[in-house]
């Protein structure tokens, strides 16, 4: 038996709730299920009241309530929950119906469960949706993966709820990724870009507050003079608003002041960087991003140390005490020096993703289109930013790019943004300011820009202590040298 619903949802935590209003306001009839049924009751007789909604209680009454072939969207913690309900929506399911799981999921379980599915003879679909609470409601952007054939099926309603970008404001955030886990994966190269944009942003605050000692009025004004220019994105205007907002605990002063410094996480930066060291490719940012929450939240360590450790100031010659004043003296050009520091990491840190991106596509077979992908995290997105734009024109203009610091138009805004940048590092190491992303993202730009690398080094080690051969420069083939007899005898 179906009903006549366009749409199901099971998991009514807010992002789900908000998915299915959206839905629904673009005018399609929802049904929805929640394990805990009285959130159905309550969203039925709440926001939902009037809309066109059907709660259900059991699963049985929420796939019967749906039109064939069902769409049935599953919003509910990513992990064993997915696979339970995939087992408990199977037997109830008709053939040619579609799964579709739009948490936070390992993009390996999407992998696994699409295939799992479609043995069933019903079509999977692993969605990466971003945006919040607030995107999941006006329009998030959607990264949708897994059997293709689904798509034809789901691509109106999933372009019409997501967010859209362009001129007249009406290209979706929303395409088709790829097979498999290709969505998923895309969603948590999402994440990972932003655990890098979050700490760069970080870095730049503790730099302006600790070295260049603006409030947080000054902060405020700072942000907001840099998102009308080539760093515009979603996470420096929030960070804007974040530096106005008063304790709301009824205390004096900024509530971000009032902040233990331990970061959370939930993992998909971690999942990136795993995925990156698997890969073999040096994706810097995240795992620098991803350390730094790690560090931070070893707050009782580093609060003994601090009573301990000294930094520079005990041990700074006047030589560097000197450099370190030019360098952070002007306060206006300290300012720009960190907004330059801040573009050219980020720069950096997409390049990164991107290149994270192909390697995952060649492993997988997934032939993932990379203009696309920034398209769609260029709105509704926690990334979404004007620059986006650039990537999208990069992969456009050139499919196979190599590497998007390689694009004229990054390459020469690295190259104008480098004084400052290094600059930035600099000043914080001579200080003592810890700027890992910074960093991190200065040297790849310096390793990647060098055609030779100590590497020839490291070789020449790897083969003294355990034979493990080495090649030439000058000649083909493979090499193994018996050092002990070639070194000078001591
Ligand atoms: C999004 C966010 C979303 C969420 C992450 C945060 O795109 O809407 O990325 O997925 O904010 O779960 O992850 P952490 O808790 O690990 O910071």
């Amino acid at each position: 038996m179906s009903g006549d619903c366009d749409f199901g949802l099971i998991g009514l935590a807010v992002m789900g709730e908000n998915l299915a209003l959206n839905v629904e306001s673009r005018g399609y009839k929802v049904a929805v299920y929640n394990r805990t049924t009285s959130k159905v009751d309550e969203l039925l007789a709440g926001r939902a009241k009037g809309k066109n909604f059907v709660g259900t209680h059991t699963l049985e009454e929420f796939v019967a309530a749906v039109a064939r072939p069902r769409k049935l969207m599953m919003l509910v913690k990513a992990g064993p929950a997915v696979d339970a309900l995939i087992d408990s929506l199977i037997p109830l399911c008709d053939e040619g119906d579609i799964l579709i799981d739009g948490g936070n999921t390992y993009y390996v379980d999407t992998e696994e469960r699409t295939k799992r599915v479609e043995a069933a003879g019903l079509l999977y679909v692993g969605a990466g949706v971003s945006g919040g609470e607030e995107g999941a409601l006006k329009g998030p952007s959607l990264m949708p993966g897994g059997t293709e054939a689904a798509w034809p099926h789901i691509k109106d309603m999933f372009q019409a709820i997501a967010a859209k970008v362009g001129p007249n404001d009406d290209i979706p955030c929303c395409e088709w990724v790829g097979p498999r886990g290709a969505g998923h994966y895309v969603k948590m190269v999402h994440n990972g870009i932003e655990y890098g944009d979050m700490q760069l942003i970080c870095e730049a605050y503790q730099l302006l507050h600790e070295l260049g000692g603006l409030s947080n009025e000054e902060l405020y004004d700072v942000f907001a003079k840099w998102n009308e220019g080539v760093l515009q994105s979603y996470l420096i205007e929030i960070t804007r608003d974040i530096f106005s907002a008063k304790d709301d605990q009824g205390g004096d002063g900024y509530l971000v002041d009032k902040i233990l410094d331990v970061a959370g996480a939930k993992g998909t930066g971690k999942w990136m960087s795993q995925l990156a060291l698997d890969l073999g490719v040096p994706s810097t940012l995240v795992t620098t991003a991803v350390f730094a929450r790690g560090l931070s939240a070893q707050k009782e360590a580093r609060t003994r140390a601090s009573k301990t450790l000294n930094g520079p100031s005990d041990s700074l010659n006047p030589e560097m005490s000197a450099l370190a004043k030019k360098l952070t003296g002007d306060k206006q050009a300290f300012i720009d020096a960190v907004h330059d520091a801040l573009y050219a990491s980020k720069i950096v840190s997409y390049a990164q993703g991107f290149v994270q991106l192909q390697a995952a596509s060649a492993e997988h077979d997934w032939k993932l289109d990379y203009g696309q992908a920034a398209l769609l995290w260029r709105g509704g997105c926690i990334i979404r930013a004007q620059f986006l734009d650039r990537i999208k024109e990069a992969f456009g203009e050139q499919p196979d790019l190599e590497n998007l610091l390689l694009y004229p138009y990054f390459e020469e805004a690295v190259e104008n943004a480098q004084a400052g940048w290094r600059a930035v590092v600099s000043a914080a190491s001579l200080l003592g300011i810890p700027v890992p992303a910074f960093s991190a993202a200065l040297n790849y730009f310096d390793g990647y820009r060098l055609e030779r690398l100590p590497a020839n080094l490291l070789q020449a080690q790897r083969d003294y202590f355990g034979a493990h051969t080495y090649q030439r420069v000058d000649r083909e083939g493979t090499f193994h040298s018996e050092w002990l007899d070639l070194r000078k005898q001591p």
